[in-house]
């Protein structure tokens, strides 16, 4: 049963311990639980199922109560806002003993005149209480208070005022607990214990009664001294609390205060707040020991070991750390499992386990027995430390606690200062000896006491020894310096394998060598180019020609590239040239007029660029005419009346193309289902010329040919599965049969060849009856062909004797031919 705050809405769930994160039941955690975790709270659960709660009813904290709910008991609760029940109460434990439920805090003493003062007190109620009737209804009757006294003695007494925590050790009936002096005033802390017969004495004593607020409290006898809870009658509340309900208003402080075991406390300190405490109870070789474990506010662990008897102090046997220094952690709880020897250590997320029993630690017989520590002895059969439980024969096992260990201040060793660097010497292992520069510190400050740890690091530290240098291997020989004829190469290595250093020897010898190389390897002659002859003399004057230079190899024939070299030359266009021929003498021509005729001559004048006029070519042609008179009197004139007809220039025509007749066809590309075939023409029937127009139309033409589709061969397809036996007995027969459609023959492709029918005798055993059975057979044709009609066997009875063959096979076959 888990309560929580909730973020100020506090509620409790029911939770088996097998399995935490399941919750069975959940209810409202007012008065139950806090609102704030701030709040100091204590509850327990009674065996009867009653849930008693200290802590503060509302929001803000202002309504402090000690409340019973669940179970079959009627809630109860302290009655409300009055500072005489509880007065600003911080809730510290609560025990349920024998008839009555304890309750341990700490509250402002109202029964204290003169200022604020904080008391620790018990309070207790009767488990059976039920309230009150009118008065009281709904609150405790039998709630009483006493204070609880943990001082340290003395002429004015030292008071411990705050209680902080308690361990109720229910065997001895003693509550140990611990109080510290308020917040604001100096720290220091005490262990008090308390027998339970003191607190019920002071319970059964004389209340401290005020009869109004300005009167003193006053001790006020105690009408029901020999006070007992009631008993609960068959469920009858009946006369319950033998309480009379006005002096129960009345009456809850007790006047007499609640004094420890001994007026000193177990154990003081201070410096120091402890805020919670556990008690193991040890079974030593002479007698019990109680062990205190003390949580302090700083996050460690003092364990105590309770006074020996009334005349010696107690022992602080050791200070358990449980964190490192700076990670310290607040405890917020500390539990004894005293089955398993186990302290278990709640801090805000983690929960710590420690064994109690720690006696391998102590290695010596001295440190064992010097602990004074009652878990453990020295085992001397064993010869180490062990726990009781451990030893071998208890008569073996030395203890001895008679007084506090001596608390030796363990100190783990720390180094001092390094000494100055000074000379010293070393061997390389190699026999020869140099020097280092040292420097060497002690563990001397401290030095480790009491088993403290021994410093870790170096205590020497050695540096810049002495080192002889020594070479490293020759590198390889460099490639010779020539590739044939005398050259030479080196080869290298230097002193820094190791190098000397802080004073080590230098190495003694050349770190470079040299050698002749390719001695025998004369070299070839030495061919080469002579220098370019000058460029030859262009080929051409003009237009572009090219020219070329020559070189020629020395010493041999096989210099890398070429003799000769050409580059263009002349490249400028030529002048344009000139060329007219002489006139051609005069011809006469076909025409007469008036008995004269006409004479025609020519020239023809070509222009180019180019170099060389020999290579023009005649191009325009000059026609002149000039007439000539019949009688040849006057000759002929070329002018003026001489009537010479100039013609002109002519110009040579043009010449369009002209198709030749088609070619033959060409082979067809195949020889069945559709092949190409193609005929030419060329369009030289004339050639264009002189810028007359080309041939019009395709110089090729393209025809189907051999469109008939290919014959297709005919193929069997399978056999098909055997017949039955056409009888059972008497001799039948059976047959497969295939067809030839696989494909079938097309286009006068080849017929199958084969047999297209199989069959065999069976069921040649006689017939019982003797009956005889002949058989015939359909011999398909082509495939088509219909079926014969009739049926293929037929039986007879016959005599025994009937010939007839068992075993033989007839097969039948016929082929096709072609076509
Ligand atoms: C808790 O659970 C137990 C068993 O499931 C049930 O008997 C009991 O009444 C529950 N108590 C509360 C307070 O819910
Ligand atoms: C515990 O209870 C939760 C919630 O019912 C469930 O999811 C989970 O499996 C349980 N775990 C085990 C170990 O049974
Ligand atoms: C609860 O107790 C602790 C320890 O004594 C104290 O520091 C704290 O102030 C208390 N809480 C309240 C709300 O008084
Ligand atoms: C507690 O008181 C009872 C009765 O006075 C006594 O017998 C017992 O020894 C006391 N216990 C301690 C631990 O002092
Ligand atoms: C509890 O109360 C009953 C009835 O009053 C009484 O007989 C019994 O002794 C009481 N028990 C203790 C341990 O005081
Ligand atoms: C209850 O107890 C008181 C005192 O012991 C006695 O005077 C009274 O008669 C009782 N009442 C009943 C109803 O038994
Ligand atoms: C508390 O105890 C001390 C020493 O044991 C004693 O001197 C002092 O008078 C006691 N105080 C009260 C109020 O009883
Ligand atoms: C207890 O005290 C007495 C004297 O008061 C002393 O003789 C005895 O040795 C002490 N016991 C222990 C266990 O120290
Ligand atoms: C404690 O220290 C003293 C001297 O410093 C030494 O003689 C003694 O043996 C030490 N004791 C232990 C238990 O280490
Ligand atoms: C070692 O030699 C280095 C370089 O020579 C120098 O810097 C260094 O201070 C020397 N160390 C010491 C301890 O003298």
């Amino acid at each position: 049963f888990t309560c929580g705050t909730n973020a100020f809405t506090p509620i409790c769930t029911n939770r088996t311990l097998t399995n935490l994160t399941e919750i069975h039941d959940q209810i409202s955690g007012m008065a139950r639980c806090p609102y704030n975790p701030l709040h100091n709270s204590t509850a327990l659960i009674t065996s009867s199922g009653e849930l008693y709660a200290a802590t503060a009813m509302d929001f803000s904290g202002r309504d402090p109560a000690i409340y019973r709910s669940l179970g079959g008991l009627p809630p109860l609760r302290t009655a409300q806002y009055n500072s005489k029940w509880l007065n600003e109460p911080n809730f510290v434990s609560s025990y349920d003993i024998a008839n009555f439920t304890y309750f341990f805090f700490r509250e402002n003493a109202v029964e204290h005149d003169c200022g604020r003062t904080v008391f620790s007190r018990v309070g207790r109620v009767c488990k059976n209480d039920i309230g009150g009737r009118f008065l009281l209804e709904d609150t405790w009757t039998t709630f009483m208070k006493a204070r609880l006294n943990c001082s340290r003695p003395g002429e004015i007494p030292f008071n411990y005022n705050e209680l902080q925590g308690t361990f109720y050790l229910p065997e001895l009936e003693l509550l140990y607990g611990i109080f510290t002096t308020n917040v604001n005033s100096i720290a220091a802390s005490a262990v008090c214990a308390f027998n339970l017969s003191a607190i019920s004495h002071s319970f059964n004593g004389p209340f401290k009664y005020q009869e109004n607020s300005r009167s003193a409290w006053l001790p006020y006898p105690n009408p029901n001294p020999d006070f007992q809870c009631g008993t609960i009658d068959s469920g009858t509340y009946v006369n319950l609390t033998e309480r009379n309900l006005q002096d129960a208003q009345k009456f809850l402080l007790m006047h007499e205060v609640v004094q420890p075991v001994v007026p000193v406390p177990y154990f003081m300190e201070d410096n120091v707040r402890f805020s919670h405490v556990a008690v193991d109870v040890v079974q030593g070789k002479d007698t019990l020991f109680h062990i205190i474990y003390l949580a302090t506010d700083y996050g460690t662990i003092r364990k105590v070991l309770s006074p020996l008897n009334q005349s010696t102090g107690s022992c602080l046997l050791e200070e358990i750390e449980l964190f490192p220094p700076r990670k310290r952690q607040v405890i917020r709880s500390l539990l004894i499992l005293h089955s398993r020897s186990e302290l278990y250590v709640g801090v805000r997320d983690q929960v710590i386990k420690i064994p109690l029993k720690r006696c391998s630690y102590h290695k010596s017989r001295e440190a064992c027995v010097g602990a004074r520590d009652p878990y453990c002895g020295w085992d001397m059969l064993l010869k180490k430390c062990t726990t009781l439980e451990e030893s071998v024969r208890m008569s073996q096992w030395e203890q001895s606690i008679s007084k506090c260990p001596v608390r030796n201040v363990t100190v783990d060793g720390g180094f001092g200062h390094w000494s100055s660097w000074s000379m010293c010497s070393h061997s390389d292992g190699g026999g020869s000896a140099g020097s280092c520069l040292c420097r060497t510190r002690a563990c001397d400050s401290p030095a480790p006491q009491c088993g403290g740890q021994q410093c870790h690091g170096i205590s020497v530290e050695v540096a810049n020894c002495s080192r002889n240098g020594a070479w490293t291997p020759w590198t390889s020989w460099s490639p010779c310096s020539t590739s044939c004829g005398i050259g030479f190469q080196v080869r290298q290595r230097s002193c820094s394998n190791p190098a000397p250093r802080h004073g080590g020897r230098v190495c003694v010898g050349q770190n470079r060598e040299e050698r002749y190389c390719n001695e025998h390897l004369p070299c070839p002659p030495h061919v080469y180019w002579s220098a370019w002859s000058a460029w030859e003399r262009c080929n051409v004057p003009c237009g572009g020609g090219i020219q070329s230079r020559r070189r020629t190899c020395e010493n041999g024939d096989d210099c890398p590239g070429c003799g000769q070299e050409y580059q263009s030359c002349n490249t400028l266009p030529c002048p344009e040239l000139k060329k007219t021929t002489p006139w051609t003498p005069w011809t006469p021509v076909n025409i007469s007029d008036n008995g004269g005729h006409y004479e025609q001559r020519f020239r023809y004048t070509c222009k180019a660029r180019i170099p060389d006029p020999a290579l023009l070519e005649v191009g325009r042609q000059r026609i002149e005419m000039r007439y000539c008179s019949s009688d040849g009197s006057t000759g002929c004139s070329t002018d003026g009346e001489g009537e010479v007809l100039r013609l002109g220039r002519i110009s040579r025509h043009s010449v369009n193309g002209g198709w030749t007749a088609w070619g033959s066809w060409s082979q067809c590309s195949r020889d069945c289902s559709r092949g190409i075939r193609s005929r030419k023409r060329t369009c030289t029937n004339p050639e264009p010329k002189y810028g007359g127009q080309t041939c019009m139309g395709p110089a090729q033409e393209f025809q189907e040919c051999n469109v008939t589709p290919c014959p297709v061969d005919g193929s069997w397809s399978c056999w098909s599965s055997w017949s039955k036996c056409s009888v059972t007995c008497g001799g039948g027969h059976y047959m497969r049969t295939r067809t030839c459609n696989n494909p079938l023959p097309a286009h006068g492709g080849d017929i199958c060849l084969g047999l297209h029918t199989e069959e065999a005798l069976c069921n040649t055993q006689p017939c019982p009856e003797s009956w005889s059975i002949r058989v015939r057979h359909c011999d398909v044709l082509f495939p088509t062909g219909n079926q014969c009609a009739g049926n293929s066997s037929e039986t007879r009875p016959c005599s025994p004797d009937s010939n007839f063959i068992p075993g033989s096979i007839t097969r039948t076959q016929r082929a096709f031919e072609r076509g």
